[in-house]
């Protein structure tokens, strides 16, 4: 997949974020060393600084675009470049503890395929406690008409089938964490987000998830594009928009997005 764009998905920052900070909201203990997996452009990591001042914070990512923009805006921080699957086998992280007190991660995992399998070892590595969200809402109208129109022609001779990222539900994952001398809390919820308009016309449910989820099939569209001089991309954008245009229809005071979540925070209690 080509790599992200911190530009594009840093638009929608206050909404991104709070999941983040409810998640915090429940890591009870005092961390002396945190790592952030799935990073992205830091402005998250750098919260954790600030909230921790006294520990060791380490942000890790795949995506050098995301590193970049993440060393960039927060110098004083540390940002590595890694991947969750490596950090789960146990494979030493640069700048970082073998076994941090804190594990992070917020709409991370999602994007790594088989992500449940790792969890136990992940919490394995945690001193104190291993805290992570992703989104679930993969049969949202959203990612359930993403799936759609990229199954029409011309696009699925492009892009393939759409799979649907599997995520667990909150019982899911106290099934694979719980466990003596752990303390699970898992549960859901749903945001009502307000999408304010977007500035280049573009539906904001489309800008939005352009940015995220629909990357892969937008990536490779534009890749088609570019090898064969056709314009696949800018028809798939309005057969799609118009399709979330319909689903999200924008009300005088915005566009209300519903965004379902999933949130675990699994703390060591001996
Ligand atoms: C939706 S962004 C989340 C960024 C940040 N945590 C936040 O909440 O704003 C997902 C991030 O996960 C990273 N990522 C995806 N797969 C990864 C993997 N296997 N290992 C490390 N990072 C990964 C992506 O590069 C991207 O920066």
């Amino acid at each position: 997949m080509a790599d992200w764009s911190p530009t594009e998905y840093l638009r929608f920052t206050a909404e991104r974020s709070r999941p983040f900070a409810d998640l915090l909201a429940l890591v009870r203990r005092e961390p002396a060393t945190v790592l952030d997996l799935g990073c992205g452009p830091g402005h998250l990591t750098e919260h954790l600084r600030r909230r921790w001042p006294r520990a060791a914070v380490v942000g890790l990512d795949s995506s050098p675009a995301m590193l970049d923009r993440a060393r960039a805006a927060d110098p004083a921080g540390r940002y590595v470049l890694g991947d969750v699957r490596d950090v789960a086998a146990g494979d030493p992280v640069e700048a970082a503890p073998a076994r941090p007190d804190l594990i992070i991660s917020n709409a991370t995992f999602q994007w790594v395929a088989g992500h449940r399998a790792l969890l136990p070892d992940l919490a394995r590595r945690t001193r104190q406690t291993f805290a992570f969200s992703v989104p679930g809402n993969h049969d949202a109208p959203s990612h359930r008409l993403l799936r759609e129109v990229a199954a029409r022609a011309p696009y699925a001779a492009v892009v393939g089938p759409v799979a649907r990222r599997a995520v667990g539900d909150p019982a899911d994952y106290l099934d694979d964490l719980a466990a003596p001398g752990w303390e699970v809390d898992a549960w859901e919820t749903t945001y009502m987000h307000v999408l304010s308009d977007t500035d280049d016309g573009r539906h904001p449910v489309l800008r939005w998830i352009s940015a995220t989820g629909a990357q892969p099939v937008l990536h490779a569209l534009d890749a088609h594009d570019a090898a064969h001089g056709t314009a696949v991309r800018a028809q798939f954008d309005a057969e799609y928009g118009a399709a979330l245009r319909e689903a999200y229809p924008t009300a005088s005071f915005g566009t209300p997005l519903p965004f379902r979540r999933v949130f675990v925070v699994a703390t060591r209690t001996s």
